[in-house]
């Protein structure tokens, strides 16, 4: 079940080999898959406990859109740090989190409210709260290979690999999973356009008449771009039919940016690309830099008015409103959304050029700069290259580059926005000596 972390991967360093053996003797087991102990880091460079460098292609799992430890970022925190850290924001009231809220709030069409939290799953719970509230129904669609977060709720949305839900049953109770809108791999072997989103169209056509009431459904979670699930893009019209179909029915659209907001994709959310407005947005990762903090920012009709209905304690926090107001001023003045169009189409380019001499590039995909290569070892069958791709994130690991994988043979490359051009270049050299090497 799932990823172990691979222990013939000998760590870059003693000091490293030291902090791994601890951390395996006391932290539980989770997610690790690359054997570096990071000490320091500055953009887009991260350096380990033995004072190994490393370009970053990560981003912190898609947090540090404006890279490591910004400078405007840590003055914003720096500063807070030294007046006030914790009174409780939804007992007491802060400046920031209003701020910060307001800011959240009219990044969106309409009027909204916004609740502040600590992490994705907890922005999705809150998510699934508020609809239930709102609507007084019980049941959620959602889709496969979807990545919505491991608490219970969350993860009874989830649906990327079976090791998440596994053992973990039962789950909230009402969740139907239907098929994403994976062209590269039809679900229903159709061919885009010709299929006219029937991957769509089948929730109404079937799903909601047969299996599940449309009159019960309290929100359709989607993510806008699938993450953790294989960085799967959508043809355009899909949001929108699921739009169609929400307002239809009266089912709330949740829209997932807890990966692919705050800039990533070259829009504020990456829903924009589409032209659907949501009526609940998740965020989280990147808004905080790496501090921790989620929102989720809902139209203000669907607000509770129940004071208890929704609480925490450390939602919200003084520091991560300050990173956040200060991580959404940093994508404002230094462009980085258009930095982001800008430098992920070279990105693509180079990577479709390499794809013409190496096939086992099955797909090249992306958004702005929220990336993905799959790799096949068949490019007719599609045959999943789980060990290849596995080769060549330690082989890049090796040469000093970070990596992630996504769905069943796919890597991301999520460097931040700002990293410079030549950094860029650098890493995709990188990978694609990796996969000369691989193939
Ligand atoms: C789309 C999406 N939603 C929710 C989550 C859960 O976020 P967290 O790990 O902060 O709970 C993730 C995490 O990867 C995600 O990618």
């Amino acid at each position: 079940m799932g990823r172990i972390p691979d222990v013939s991967i000998a760590p870059p360093g003693p000091k490293a080999r030291e902090v791994i053996a601890k951390d395996r003797e006391y932290m539980a087991t989770s997610t690790k898959c690359s054997p570096i102990v990071a000490e320091r880091a500055s953009g887009s460079v991260v350096w380990d406990v033995d004072g190994n460098s490393y370009l970053d292609f990560s981003s912190g799992i898609a947090v540090l859109n404006v890279g490591h430890c910004h400078p405007q970022v840590v003055e914003a925190v720096r500063s807070q740090a030294g007046k006030l850290w914790h009174f409780a924001g939804t007992d007491y009231y802060y400046e920031a989190q209003a701020e910060l809220s307001r800011r959240l709030a009219s990044s969106l069409p309409g009027d909204r409210k916004v609740f502040l939290s600590n992490s994705g799953a907890e922005s999705v719970e809150a998510a699934i709260k508020v609809c239930r509230w709102h609507s007084k129904r019980k049941r959620f669609l959602s889709f496969i290979g979807a990545f919505h977060g491991r608490t219970m709720g969350a993860l009874s949305l989830t649906a990327s690999k079976p090791v998440q839900q596994g053992r973990f049953f039962p789950t909230m109770p009402g969740v139907t999973h239907v098929p994403y809108a994976y062209c590269y791999r039809c679900p229903y072997k159709l061919e885009h356009p010709d299929c006219d989103c029937w991957c769509a169209r089948v929730i109404e056509e079937l799903y909601l008449d047969t299996l599940v009431p449309p009159d019960e459904v309290a929100g359709l979670f989607m993510e806008p771009m699938q993450g953790e699930g294989g960085y799967i893009i959508p043809p355009p019209e899909f949001p929108r039919i699921l739009r169609d179909i929400c307002d239809r029915h009266g089912i709330a659209l949740v829209d997932d940016e807890v990966q692919a907001g705050m800039g990533r994709t070259g829009r504020m959310w990456a829903i924009e690309h589409f032209g659907v407005v949501p009526d609940v947005l998740c965020s989280a990762k990147a808004l905080g830099s790496g501090l921790p903090i989620g929102a989720t920012v809902f139209r203000a009709d669907m607000d509770f008015g129940w004071q208890g209905a929704h609480s925490n304690t450390f939602g919200g926090n003084l520091l991560a409103c300050a990173s956040a107001m200060a991580t959404l001023d940093v994508i404002s003045d230094e462009g980085l959304l258009s930095q982001a169009v800008r430098k992920g189409e070279h990105v693509r380019r180079r990577l479709q050029e390499a794809q013409t001499t190496y096939p086992l590039i099955g797909d090249v995909r992306g958004l702005g700069m929220m990336n993905a290569i799959e790799l096949v070892t068949d490019t007719d069958a599609k045959t999943y290259a789980v060990k290849e791709r596995d080769r060549v994130i330690e082989l890049s690991y090796r040469r000093g580059l970070v990596l992630l994988p996504c769905g069943k043979s796919g890597i991301r490359l999520i460097p931040p926005l700002n990293i410079p051009d030549e950094q860029l270049d650098q890493g995709i050299d990188i990978i694609i000596r990796a996969i000369s090497e691989v193939e």
